[in-house]
């Protein structure tokens, strides 16, 4: 099992560029099965949950081609099979969007339940709903979902809960439906906008995505396209934070300020210099920080992507900090991990109280879910002493290069490769 392992106490110094967004690009990548001819998509990131969801898409018949580093090209001419398996889905939560997008290409899709980070009870009933309301029919056999529809027709959709997934899903599913459909209630995150301009791109007819209420006018074909994803808004308040709590001075590039605007308020509440650029934004940190409160909501409020990182900041800060999370049951997972750094934090419900301390000590530590892991990645480089963080997989679901990036920036971290047993056994 490999791990991080992290000589804390280094002030972060320096440039760090973002790549694109994660949400985004697993979206917009099963979106390209819409099109009638092949798609060249730019700004991909680098990570593990892109590797994932283009295996899938070749697993489909799909023919996907590395162009470079941060380009894919993609053409869905070749897919013969509307049918994803659980041993090509299981590791990713994103390969539901495989439902919305062959079901809006092909009237079918049959996609083995998903996995993905586990962070509370994660239903996919609104994504259903809004296919239903769209005409199909779906059974949920053996953990596969099937969804089928002789025809689909453009409908009003309400959403009973913002959720990211059934407003990404429906847009998928609707965007070549008979007609004209309304998605209510819908998200309004910036991967959502990033789909709705992708398909658009492709000849849709999407209007609203970022407000509350989607409208889709359903066209007969979409064809091939370019298209460049947008910048990670989580990596780029990640190293945001990594920047606050070691009291550094890094500019975070490559990154619309605009969707770090919640980011940044909360930064500079705690006492932290936040700059902004046109494309960039400079993070400086000196002394210690206050503490504050973190409501998690929907976009355009805090994201909950960046609330364990925030924890992990909170967690040295002046005073008791209380984080709410308002989007999933479960995420909170991590405390107790910080906790064996030396945190003070208790949870009750939906609730936890931070009572910072004056500093972190190393202590090996795992991260148990992919922003739960950038938390410790946070909390090893404040802590003094060297912190060993094992679960590593899941971070490198969505942070590109992450060691590398992190040594430019001044850090002192390694990727240590543990061989398994077989390996042992062989060597
Ligand atoms: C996406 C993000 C995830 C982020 C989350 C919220 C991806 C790949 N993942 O997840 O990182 O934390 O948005 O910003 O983009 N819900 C239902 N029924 C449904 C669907 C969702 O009740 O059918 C509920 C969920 O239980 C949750 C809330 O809606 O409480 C929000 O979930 P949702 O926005 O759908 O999250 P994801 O799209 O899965």
């Amino acid at each position: 099992m490999d791990k991080y392992v992290i000589n804390g106490g280094r002030e972060l110094h320096g440039e760090v560029v973002i790549g694109g967004a994660k949400n985004a690009a697993v979206a917009i990548i099963p979106a390209v099965v819409l099109a009638e001819s092949p798609c060249r998509i730019e700004n991909v990131p680098n990570i593990s949950d892109v590797t994932l969801i283009a295996n899938i898409l070749q697993g489909l018949g799909a023919t996907v081609k590395n162009v470079n580093k941060t380009t894919l090209e993609i053409d869905p001419t070749t897919i013969f099979t509307q049918v994803a398996n659980y041993e090509q889905v299981k590791g990713m939560r994103a390969s539901y969007y495989l439902l919305g997008a062959l079901l809006g290409k092909y009237g079918k899709a049959e996609v083995a339940m998903p996995g993905g980070c586990n962070f509370g009870v994660r239903p996919v009933d609104l994504h259903i709903k809004a296919f239903e309301a769209l005409g199909a029919k779906h059974t949920l056999k053996n953990g596969v979902i099937r969804v089928e529809a002789e025809k689909l027709v453009g409908n009003k959709i309400y959403l009973d809960v913002v959720s990211v997934g059934a407003t990404m899903n429906a847009m998928l599913a609707a965007v070549k439906a008979e007609g004209y459909t309304e998605i209510e209630n819908a998200a309004k995150e910036p991967h959502i906008v990033d789909l709705a301009n992708f398909l658009n791109s492709m000849g849709a007819n999407i209007k609203g995505a970022g407000t509350d209420t989607i409208k889709i006018r359903g066209v007969r074909t979409l064809h091939g396209t370019t298209y460049s994803i947008i910048p990670d808004q989580i990596e780029a308040g990640t190293y945001m934070v990594a920047a606050a709590a070691t009291g550094g001075d890094v500019v975070v590039s490559n990154v619309i300020p605009r969707h770090l605007e919640v980011i940044s308020a909360k930064l500079r509440e705690m006492g932290v210099t936040v700059d902004e650029y046109d494309e960039a934004v400079r993070i400086i940190s000196h002394g210690r920080l206050k503490k504050c409160t973190i409501k998690t909501q929907p976009h355009p409020g805090f994201p909950t992507d960046m609330q364990p990182q925030f924890s992990a900041l909170l967690a040295t800060a002046r005073g008791i900090s209380i984080v709410n999370e308002n989007v999933w049951e479960n995420r909170f997972q991590y405390v107790s991990e910080l906790a064996r750094l030396g945190a003070k934090i208790s949870v009750e419900g939906k609730s936890a109280f931070i009572e910072g301390v004056d500093h972190l000590d190393a202590a090996p530590v795992k991260a148990t879910d992919l922003r739960a892991g950038a938390a410790m990645l946070i909390a090893g480089l404040c802590a003094r002493g060297t912190t060993e963080i094992e679960n590593i997989g899941y971070i490198e679901r969505g942070y590109e290069n992450i060691v590398e990036k992190l040594r430019n920036l001044g850090a002192d971290i390694t990727k240590k490769r543990t061989m398994t047993t077989t390996e042992v056994v062989m060597a």
